[in-house]
């Protein structure tokens, strides 16, 4: 019997060289940079599974990367805005949870426009002097943007708005969190592993 294994356990190591090397097919090898990458956010698997789809785009460009998480994170922050708006139409809602869910939705309307600004910044990362200024620019506004959506978050805590739609909204609310935190652990990644700033 040993005689026959030999051949066999040679085809499966054979056969798993060719799966598990980089290079033996581009997609797998982007979505494993994908996984790696996600290794030092804070939610990596939503971070894999926000991002994989994309793995063919991003390659293993860093940049792309956190500019493509940052897209992602703004359209989830739209939706929420866009939920946040339904949730102030319902009736019922008590003048106080009306008031916090208003102050929620221009806490999450700023956190918009942040995450904008963010993401035009990065378009305009050169290469050269500015690019620390740039990019602590880009994490500062990142950063407001997740005290704002914090900042949200509490005043729906604080209110103990817990009925349905209070719920659903909720949701949306700490998904955008997690999403911007996974977001500023890929821009400071980028930031500090690049050599863009070394180069000419
Ligand atoms: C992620 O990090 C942990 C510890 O920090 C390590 O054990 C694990 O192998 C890493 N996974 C990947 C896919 O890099
Ligand atoms: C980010 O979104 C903008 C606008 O939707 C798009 O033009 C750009 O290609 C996207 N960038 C990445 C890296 O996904
Ligand atoms: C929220 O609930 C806690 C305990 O469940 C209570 O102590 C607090 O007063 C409540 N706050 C409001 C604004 O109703």
């Amino acid at each position: 019997m040993e005689g026959n294994l030999t051949p066999f356990v040679l085809l499966l190591a054979l056969l798993t060289l060719q799966l598990c090397s980089a290079d033996a097919s581009p997609s797998r090898s982007n979505t494993q940079y994908i996984r790696t990458s996600c290794n030092v956010t804070n939610y990596p698997r939503l971070c894999y599974n926000s991002l994989s789809i994309y793995a063919g785009k991003i390659k293993t460009n860093r940049k792309a990367l956190a500019h493509t998480a940052l897209n992602m994170t703004i359209a989830a922050t739209q939706e929420t805005s866009v939920i946040m708006r339904r949730l102030l139409k319902i009736d019922g809602l008590k003048p106080i949870e009306a008031a916090a869910a208003l102050d929620c939705m221009e806490e999450i309307g700023d956190a918009v426009d942040e995450l904008q600004n963010s993401i035009d910044e990065l378009s305009h990362v050169v290469r050269g002097s500015n690019f620390w200024l740039q990019m602590s620019d880009i994490q500062t506004w990142v950063s407001a943007a997740l005290t704002d959506e914090d900042t949200c978050m509490d005043g729906f805590d604080e209110h103990n708005m817990s009925g349905r739609v209070e719920n659903l909204v909720r949701r949306y609310i700490v998904n955008v969190v997690h999403l911007t935190c996974n977001a500023l652990a890929l821009i400071n990644s980028y930031a500090s592993t690049s050599t863009e700033a070394l180069l000419p």
